[in-house]
């Protein structure tokens, strides 16, 4: 059998996984719940939980993915044989995810192409979102194309296709955010009435914490809203990290690469924010934020349009800077279900994997595009939500599968294979792990726990 690849250095692996958690969820998910939450008070607990919970749940994913050099398919099972099922649940949900995180990477291709073709503007059209995804033929063209670009980075493999990928596009992603972050405190506008509102009034807004009728019940809220969105964002319990991490060298500086990531992740949902906030409170005012598709789809559209010329060039750098995100997201997903194939009993080449890969996801995003008009129902999911195919994917992997997988690898590792042998692996390169105690007391009681929590208010139960 062929030698496992490594990625050639740090650098390589910290941006491959940074991408992966680099998505949709920072750029349109993050800066809404900011907005809501309290502005820094949000953003406060959000650090300290990405410390906390967040540090020892990458840690354990990346650990475990480098120790038993598997994917996630099989990691569970090697170590212990009675857990096979969980490498079942953990690759059940990137299976789920790819198809309909493509149909979304098509609608992020269709703005792109529409901005760079001088159309930005229809697309601030009251309407124009809704035809666009209940067309028959052009959301599933733009969702082929995505879908293919990131099967072909994925079959050339961890070397020449994820690492040189995200060392290229990582670091323009960057410069693109920052850039745009700039521009949106330069902007200000003055309304019918008179009242002028700036970017930097915007930006007090986003980052000074508003504690005005704060109550117990409300901090918790807020808590439990950053832990959600922390959960998603860092991308674990996606198999994800365990794919990975067993492609990390054993001399390779763990603790230092688990700290990047997460800094990485963290500064870009920030500056997301820096990005997307001012301009809406400068345009909308603060009732203006909206989250998920029609932050994105609709809303921003929108403000670019108001921005006259330069609106069009915001624009196309704005859906350029999704698409990565997007793409390199997409890519750890599809790398997280094609480990599995090649180190599963079938032993498929990476070329046989990725392909039936392709063809399945191929028709289940086209089933999530027919969700949209053949195939439209409405569904009321059990956390209060109405939605459709797509919603209906994300919330099962997102909302059930994916608490209940990271729960069990709490206890897996805390208690079961106990909490050290995470902490050996990390250590195994002589580079000390730090927050170790934390490390074991939150992976024993307190992530089972809150994500215990988390899936019961997905539930709708709590
Ligand atoms: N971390 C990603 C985000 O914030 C979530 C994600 C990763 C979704 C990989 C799908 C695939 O958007």
């Amino acid at each position: 059998m062929e030698k496992r690849k490594t990625f050639g250095g740090s650098l390589g692996f910290v941006l491959a996984a940074a991408g992966s958690a680099v998505g949709l969820g920072n750029i349109w998910r993050f800066p809404y719940l900011a907005a809501r939450d309290g502005g820094g008070l949000f953003l406060v607990i959000y650090i300290i939980l990405a410390l906390t919970f967040g540090f020892t749940l990458v840690t354990a994913e990346i650990a475990i993915g480098r120790k038993t050099k598997q994917s996630p398919l099989t990691a569970y099972g090697k170590l212990n044989k009675n857990w096979t099922w969980l490498g079942w649940i953990s690759s059940i949900v990137p299976f789920i995810i790819l198809p309909y995180y493509c149909v979304i990477g098509g609608w992020v291709l269709k703005y792109l192409i529409a901005f760079l073709t001088g159309h930005g503007i229809d697309a601030a059209k009251e309407g124009y979102f809704t035809d666009f995804i209940t067309s028959k033929g052009e959301p599933l063209i733009m969702m082929f194309i995505f879908l293919f670009a990131v099967t072909v980075v994925i079959y050339l493999g961890v070397n020449k296709g994820i690492e040189s990928f995200s060392k290229v596009i990582m670091p323009v992603l960057l410069v693109l955010v920052v850039g745009i972050a700039i521009f949106s405190l330069t902007i200000t506008k003055t309304d019918d009435a008179g009242v002028t509102r700036t970017g930097l009034q915007g930006l007090k807004y986003y980052v000074i914490p508003n504690l005005d009728g704060l109550t117990v019940k409300k901090f918790f809220n807020v808590v439990m809203d950053a832990m959600g969105q922390l959960f998603y964002s860092l991308s674990v319990a996606m198999g994800i990290l365990i794919a990975y991490g067993s492609y990390v060298k054993d001399d390779a500086n763990l603790p230092r690469s688990i700290n990047q990531i997460e800094i990485f992740d963290t500064l870009v949902a920030f500056l997301a924010g820096v990005m997307i906030i001012p301009a809406v409170y400068v345009f909308s005012g603060t009732d203006g934020m909206a989250s998920g598709p029609s932050l994105m789809f609709v809303a921003l559209p929108k403000i670019f349009a108001s921005m006259g010329k330069a609106g069009t060039i915001v624009g196309i750098i704005f859906f350029a800077m999704v698409l990565f995100a997007a793409i390199t997201s997409a890519m750890s997903v599809l790398e997280a279900i094609v480990s599995g194939m090649i180190d599963s009993d079938k032993r498929f080449s990476r070329g046989k994997a990725v392909i039936i890969e392709f063809i399945v996801s191929l028709a289940l995003a086209c089933l999530v595009c027919f969700g949209y008009n053949d195939l439209y129902f409405e569904l009321k999911l059990p956390n209060g939500a109405v939605g459709q195919i797509l919603d209906v994917m994300d919330y099962v992997s997102n909302s059930i599968l994916m608490p209940i997988g990271a729960i069990a690898t709490c206890i897996l590792v805390g208690w079961v294979i106990k909490p050290k042998v995470i902490i050996d692996e990390v250590e195994k390169s002589g580079d000390k792990m730090g927050r170790k105690r934390l490390f074991t007391v939150m992976i024993k009681y307190i992530a089972p726990v809150c994500l215990f929590v988390l899936l019961l208010m997905s539930l709708g139960i709590f």
